[in-house]
């Protein structure tokens, strides 16, 4: 049989389409260009070959595109001869994902991964911060991602893919030392590794490293193209820290021509939304003027896109965008009406931004403390939730409690300590 770039047995009778599978995986589990298309010429090569359309099928999943996304699973799922079990149980693994059945998914993918662990595509869906654990909504989800990649980490060698997750697990558990050491080696196998170079400046992130991480990104980014998974969101982190240098006019223009919904920017929703709201969030606590053209922006794009509540990281940023923009219609169904595995912390997030916009800053404080014990419960990275860290060290500040703001950064997040004014 012919086999994947990791070894896998494929069901299909040409050496073609197996080939274009692997290259397909690889742009796919790279956060490349092209994404889509590649999955499309492994089907136009061998429309028998039912992984080729979980492929495609995934590709359109990962950018939101539902309609396409099931199109692709059901041709996948009427193709059922002949299959391996691997091939049969990534099916199914894949089918309870792409239908929004997420706790099923996560228990069919977890014990998949136990039998192969070097069934890549489907290991991706639980190895990084959006993924099934990522947004789990349970306590000691970093942990639990830590504890997913080193566990796959014996069965991968040096592998570029593997090593990238581990080292992004290691960022976001405050090994940065080891997570330098391992996406240097992971980028030196596939430097156009998109996923890796996230990787690379969340750990720059963490280490406060500005400027390196700017002049690399600006380097990086111009051979990047706009349908790559992580376009928004890799000028986001531009964004931030040429707000971090005082460089407003180079933050804005990024955020207008990669991140904000008016950009066009076809990268998945949950990016432009989280990404909008946070920068404009951001530079707001910075002291940047932002115009309130750029909150209503955001908060009709977050009415469209996430009509409803479920995903706590959503939802607060949603909340925030409502809140900013003035719309308390749409802010209180989220207050009132939370949903999904951290809807438990939404309402006192939302209610804090709530405060926030009325500059009731000792309510808004009070708000936010109750939820940030278990924050990380809400998904996303540190340097995502750092949004929320400063929103309530702001909010000290501004309510003349400014020992209390540092108190608390300096044990939860000492990069932002510095932020606060003497
Ligand atoms: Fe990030």
């Amino acid at each position: 049989m012919y086999r994947d770039g990791y070894d896998n047995p494929l069901t299909t009778g040409s050496a073609r389409a197996a080939e274009l599978y692997a290259e397909a995986s690889g742009v796919m589990l790279a956060g490349e260009s092209g994404m889509i298309p590649a999955f499309e010429a492994v089907t136009r090569e061998d429309a028998g070959f039912a992984l080729g359309w979980v492929g495609l099928a995934r590709a359109h999943h990962a950018f939101g595109l539902g309609a396409g996304a099931l199109a692709a699973l059901e041709r996948a799922e009427a193709l059922t001869d002949g299959l391996t079990a691997r091939e049969a149980s990534h099916i199914n693994a894949f089918a309870l994902l792409l239908r929004g059945q997420g706790p099923q998914a996560y228990r069919a993918i977890r014990e998949h991964v136990d039998t192969w662990p070097r069934d890549a595509l489907v290991a991706q869906t639980c190895s990084s911060v959006f993924g099934l654990i990522g947004f789990s909504g349970q306590p000691g989800r970093e942990a639990e991602i830590l504890a997913f990649t080193a566990g796959l980490m014996p069965h991968y060698g040096d592998d570029w893919w593997m090593t990238s997750q581990y080292a992004f697990a290691l960022c976001e558990t405050g090994n940065i030392e080891k997570a330098d050491q391992m996406i240097d080696r992971a980028l030196a196998q596939r430097p156009r590794n998109a996923h890796g170079v996230h990787v690379r400046s969340h750990i720059w992130y963490e280490a406060g490293a500005t400027e390196e991480g700017l002049n690399y990104l600006n380097t990086w980014l111009q051979d990047y193209e706009n349908d790559g998974i992580m376009y928004s969101h890799l000028y986001w982190h531009a964004a931030l820290w040429s707000l971090a240098q005082g460089d407003t006019q180079a933050m804005w223009d990024r955020v207008d021509a990669a991140v904000s919904p008016a950009s066009g920017s076809t990268s998945p929703a949950i990016n432009i939304l989280t990404d909008t709201a946070s920068i404009l969030h951001r530079a707001t606590l910075a002291g940047v003027a932002v115009d309130a053209e750029r909150w209503k922006g955001v908060s009709a794009f977050a009415r469209q896109a996430f009509p409803a509540t479920g995903n706590a990281f959503i939802d607060v940023h949603a909340a925030l965008a409502h809140a900013m923009a003035g719309d308390n219609a749409a802010l209180e169904q989220i207050i009132t009406r939370p949903a999904g595995p951290a809807a438990d912390l939404v309402p006192d997030l939302a209610a804090g931004y709530r405060a926030m916009a009325a500059e009731d800053w000792s309510s808004a404080a009070g708000s936010m403390m109750r939820a940030m014990a278990d924050l990380a419960r809400i998904g996303g990275s540190r340097a995502q939730r750092d949004m929320v860290e400063q929103s309530l060290l702001t909010c000290l500040v501004k309510a003349g409690r400014a020992q209390e703001a540092r108190d608390i950064a300096s044990l939860r997040r000492p990069l932002l300590a510095e932020s606060i004014a003497a």
